[in-house]
């Protein structure tokens, strides 16, 4: 019953030759999420909205942000204490801002440990962006650690937005026609609060808990339930984030007036950028997926074209998430938001070309080294599952250390029961091959047997900042690491992360001299 919200633009405090300065105070305040009638919510957010406002940003033109900690000392859910970084003597309410996908200082990155506190003397941190990189769909969330996924449940998520001239001129939808949707689902209680779970099936554990996967029954869409957005019959442009803790989604159009058929419809870029060319998605064939989907799994992002041009006013499409089996679900997430059509307000001159623009690659002959990387799961000391990555815990010693200014290979080798998206800071990324492997086999030997094909469909084929690891498959990626420091790495299922699924790694000096790749 509401329109879609479309977060506001933040404005710039000052512009320098430097940078463009802003700032962003988060607080605690009440924002209508459900329909009204309902009661408010009580959220965290920044400059007092959830989803925060959108940083509009230029290629090479950087921009400082002062992130402020405003927020109260006690946590809108329950803290599980057993968790890194979590210690009952640890402040409840500590923050430190991520923009994801960002090419950035490590100092200005989010390291989960630089968090800081509103009753800190220094209560906040002025981070630098340089946006020396390929235009594309960012989004900026909170990585405290231990605490992340309920500091992002509680809206602490903003969007971000890298533009420039090339792109520009290829003349896509825009303004009003470029429209982002950042999907999170949620869970109510009935007096309009959020709801974090905190009991854990294990009966050994501590209470509160973490728990494996946070799944909502509700579905918001740039902070607002199931709403609707009027278009017309033309190429709009959806820039879509998911958001989510944990949920995948896999999107379709469906006519109302034809429930059983879906629209297709073109995936022109991925977290990292513009893919070379259109890719045709979203196809079914006697009611079967044929060809390419769109799936985003949590901090995914699809840049999307949907042609409304065969439709008439008083048409209804609704996006729906669809074909998400191996996910617990319940039949309300498979609702995101209706397009209702109105009248045309003038022609479309807004084009798909069908070259966008190439994606800068990288050199499989310039690689150094090849890491393997293990997706395990074991107990943790109350007999929790407790997933990790390459055995090893977040506290551990640094076993990811490339060298500044070289190309690597990392293969995700998932041997768990589920699929985690994996996500590495600091680079964007190309995914060379995702294929099933014997996972017993490996277990024994050590040694990968592929036991599949080729899995990699064209639309991932871009530069990227996370990737799908389905359960019993390999994934290899390359990546070119060309600032020193140290970043994580991490599965963005937030529960996973804050429970032992995030790694440290660290760019160390002595490799080559800086080249662009
Ligand atoms: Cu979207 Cu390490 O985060
Ligand atoms: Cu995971």
């Amino acid at each position: 019953v509401d329109p879609l919200p479309i977060p506001a633009v933040l404005k710039p405090k000052g512009n320098s030759v430097n940078a463009a300065s802003y700032q962003a105070t988060m607080t605690e305040f009440q924002q209508q999420l459900l329909p009204a009638g309902f009661p408010a919510t009580t959220v965290w957010g920044y400059e007092r909205s959830f989803p925060g406002p959108t940083i509009e940003a230029r290629r090479d033109k950087p921009v400082a942000v002062k992130w402020i900690n405003e927020l109260p000392q006690q946590h809108l859910f329950p803290i599980d204490t057993t968790l890194h970084g979590s210690e009952p003597w640890q402040p409840q309410v500590r923050t430190v801002v991520h923009l994801h996908g960002a090419h950035t200082k490590p100092q200005f990155d989010g390291y989960p440990e630089d968090w800081y506190t509103s009753n800190q003397r220094k209560n906040f941190a002025v981070f630098n962006y340089k946006n020396d990189q390929e235009p594309a769909s960012l989004w900026y969330h909170d990585h405290a650690v231990g605490n992340t996924r309920l500091n992002v449940y509680a809206g602490l998520a903003g969007l971000y937005t890298i533009r420039d001239d090339v792109e520009d001129a290829l003349n896509l939808p825009s303004g009003a026609y470029e429209v982002p949707l950042l999907i999170q689902d949620r869970i109510f209680t009935g007096e309009g609060d959020l709801f974090y779970p905190y009991v854990s099936d294990v009966e050994t554990a501590p209470c509160p808990s973490v728990i494996p996967v946070f799944v909502g029954d509700t579905i918001l869409v740039n902070g607002k339930s199931w709403p609707y957005l009027e278009v017309e019959p033309r190429k709009y442009r959806f820039r879509v984030v998911n958001g989510s803790n944990s949920r995948p989604y896999r999107l379709r159009l469906v006519p109302d007036a034809a429930p059983d058929t879906s629209l297709p419809f073109h995936q022109i870029g991925t977290d990292g950028g513009l893919l070379d060319k259109p890719v045709p998605v979203g196809k079914l064939v006697d009611g079967e997926p044929a060809g390419p989907q769109v799936t985003v799994a949590p901090a995914e992002r699809a840049d999307i074209v949907v042609d409304f041009s065969s439709f008439t006013p008083g048409d209804v499409i609704t996006m729906r998430n669809l074909g998400i089996t191996d996910f617990p679900s319940t039949e309300t997430v498979t609702f995101l938001i209706q397009f209702r059509v109105v009248e045309s307000s003038g022609p479309d001159t807004s084009v798909l070309p069908a070259a966008l623009r190439p994606v800068p690659r990288l050199d499989q002959a310039r690689v150094v080294k090849e890491r393997n990387i293990t997706l395990d799961v074991v107990q943790d000391e109350y007999l929790r599952p407790k997933f990790l990555l390459g055995n090893a815990r977040w506290m551990d010693p640094i076993t990811e250390d490339p060298r500044l200014n070289t190309t690597e290979i990392w293969n995700f080798i998932n041997t768990t029961p589920n699929g985690h998206p994996m996500h590495v800071h600091l680079v964007t990324f190309e995914v060379l091959s995702r294929r099933n492997f014997d996972v017993e086999h490996f277990n024994n030997t050590g040694e990968i047997i592929f036991t599949g094909p080729e899995r990699l469909p064209p639309n991932e084929n871009g530069r990227r900042d996370m990737v799908r690891v389905p359960p019993g498959t390999v994934v290899k990626i390359i990546a070119h690491f060309d600032i020193p420091g140290r970043f994580v790495y991490h599965c963005h299922f937030l529960d996973h992360e804050d429970h032992e699924m995030m790694r440290p790694f660290e760019v160390v000096p002595g490799g080559g001299k800086s080249a662009k790749s």
